[in-house]
C-alpha cells in the first residue's frame, strides 16, 4: 500500500484511490513497445506483444533486478529481461533462459489492464474495497473521430472531476452564466451530475458521468443547434503531487445527418476540431492555473449552494483506504455508513449546517 511522503499533507489527496485508470492511448503502444511509465507513486513497464496482448508488470526482473523498460524488448508473447535474457511469459512465469535452466521461484508481478475506447485502462485496487468493475459502451453512433490532447498538472487528480460539482467556479472562470445543477446522485462507483447554463448565450445541458476518479464522461446538447458534444477526461495520479490528463471531444450536429455520410462526418470532424482547440483547451487552461497552485482542503469552508462538493467528497472517499482520512473525516465517513445516509442526503445537509 502505498502511503503518503512526509511533505504531503493533504489528507485523502496524498493517498492513492482505487479504479481504473489510463496508462496512455492504444496508439501509443504498437506491437513489440516497451514503455516505461509513472503510475500512482511508482514505475512500471507496458507492454505490447507481437499477437497485440497487452501487459502491465512490475519494472524490476525478479532474477537479479534489472530494469525491463530499460532496454527490455518484446519476443513473441514474451519480454525478454535486458540483463541476462531471461524471457518471462503473459502469466509472469519464466519460460525461458539462454542455459536453458530457468529460477524455479522468478516470476513478474503484472496488474489488470483493458482497452477501451482508445485507452489503456490500469485496475487499481486499494484493500478489499473494490473489484474491477465493467465499464459502459460509449455511443458514438454519428459521431466525428475523437480529437484527443494529454495534460499533466499539480496537486491531486479529484482536482478535475470535483470541478465537475463546483457550480460556483462556472461563472467567474468560464464565464458560464445562470448555471443550475440538480443534487449529484451516487450509485457505487458511478457519481451522476446534471446541470444546466448558458454558454455564449446559449442554453446548453451537461451531463455527467464518473465512473470512479479516474474516468469522466460529459454529454454536452444544445438543442436549438442539434449540437450534441461528448467530452471523455481521464486523470491518472503518477505521482503525490502530480497527475497526468489526457481527455477527448467527439461531435455531432443532428442537420449534418442528412447530408452524404462523408461530409457529415468532414464537417463534424471540423467543427470538433475547432471547438476543442478554440474553446475547450482555453476553457481546460484556466482550471489548470488554478489546480497547480491550489491547496485541495480536506476541510473546505463551503456556501450554502455547494452541498454538491461535499456529495462529491463523500462518493470519492470511497475509493481511498480506510486510513486515509484524517480522525474527523473518518469519524463522518463512519457515522454515514452507521446510518446508512446517503452521500446526497449528507451532502445537502453539511450545505444546511453551514447556513
Ligand atoms: S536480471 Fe533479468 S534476467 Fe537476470
Ligand atoms: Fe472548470
Amino acid at each position: 500500500m502505498t502511503m503518503p511522503t512526509s511533505s504531503d499533507q493533504t489528507g485523502q489527496a496524498a493517498f492513492y484511490p482505487s479504479g481504473w485508470f489510463v496508462m496512455c492511448l492504444a496508439s501509443d503502444l504498437k506491437p513489440k513497445t516497451v514503455l516505461t511509465l509513472p503510475f500512482m507513486g511508482s514505475e512500471w513497464v507496458l507492454y505490447r506483444t507481437v499477437s497485440g496482448a497487452v501487459r502491465l508488470v512490475e519494472p524490476y526482473c525478479p532474477h537479479l533486478g534489472a530494469h525491463l523498460g530499460r532496454g527490455g524488448r518484446v519476443e513473441g508473447e514474451n519480454i525478454v529481461c535486458p540483463f541476462h535474457h531471461f524471457a518471462f511469459a503473459a502469466d509472469g512465469q519464466c519460460v525461458h533462459t539462454p542455459s536453458g535452466i530457468k529460477p524455479p521461484n522468478a516470476r513478474l508481478i503484472g496488474r489488470s489492464v483493458q482497452e477501451w475506447n482508445g485507452l489503456i485502462l490500469v485496475w487499481q485496487g486499494s484493500g478489499d474495497q473494490h473489484t474491477p468493475w465493467k465499464l459502459p459502451e460509449l455511443d458514438l453512433d454519428g459521431f466525428c473521430a475523437p480529437v484527443r490532447g494529454r495534460y499533466q498538472a499539480r496537486g491531486t487528480l479529484q482536482n478535475i472531476t470535483e470541478n465537475a460539482v463546483d457550480l460556483n467556479h462556472f461563472a467567474p472562470i468560464h464565464g458560464w452564466m445562470k448555471a443550475l445543477m440538480q443534487p449529484p446522485v451516487a450509485e457505487g462507483h458511478q457519481l451522476n451530475v446534471r446541470f444546466t447554463m448558458e454558454v455564449l448565450g446559449l442554453a446548453v445541458q451537461m451531463d455527467i458521468k464518473l465512473y470512479g476518479l479516474g474516468i469522466m464522461v460529459a454529454q454536452m446538447t444544445q438543442k436549438r443547434l442539434g449540437l450534441h458534444i461528448q467530452l471523455m477526461m481521464t486523470p491518472t495520479q503518477i505521482g503525490p503531487q502530480q497527475w497526468a490528463l489526457k481527455d477527448f471531444m467527439v461531435l455531432r450536429v443532428a442537420r449534418f445527418s442528412g447530408l452524404p455520410r462523408w461530409l457529415g462526418n468532414a464537417l463534424n470532424a471540423v467543427l470538433a476540431r475547432a471547438a476543442y482547440r478554440f474553446w475547450f483547451v482555453p476553457e481546460l487552461k484556466k482550471d489548470i492555473q488554478i489546480w497547480d497552485h491550489r491547496n485541495y482542503d480536506v476541510r473546505p469552508k463551503l456556501t450554502v449552494n455547494e452541498g454538491p462538493i461535499m456529495v462529491y467528497r463523500h462518493w470519492a472517499a470511497q475509493f481511498y483506504p480506510a486510513y486515509a482520512f484524517a480522525p474527523e473525516q473518518q469519524a463522518a465517513t463512519d457515522s454515514l455508513r452507521q446510518n446508512n445516509l446517503s452521500a446526497t442526503t449528507v451532502g445537502w445537509s453539511i450545505a444546511q449546517d453551514n447556513q
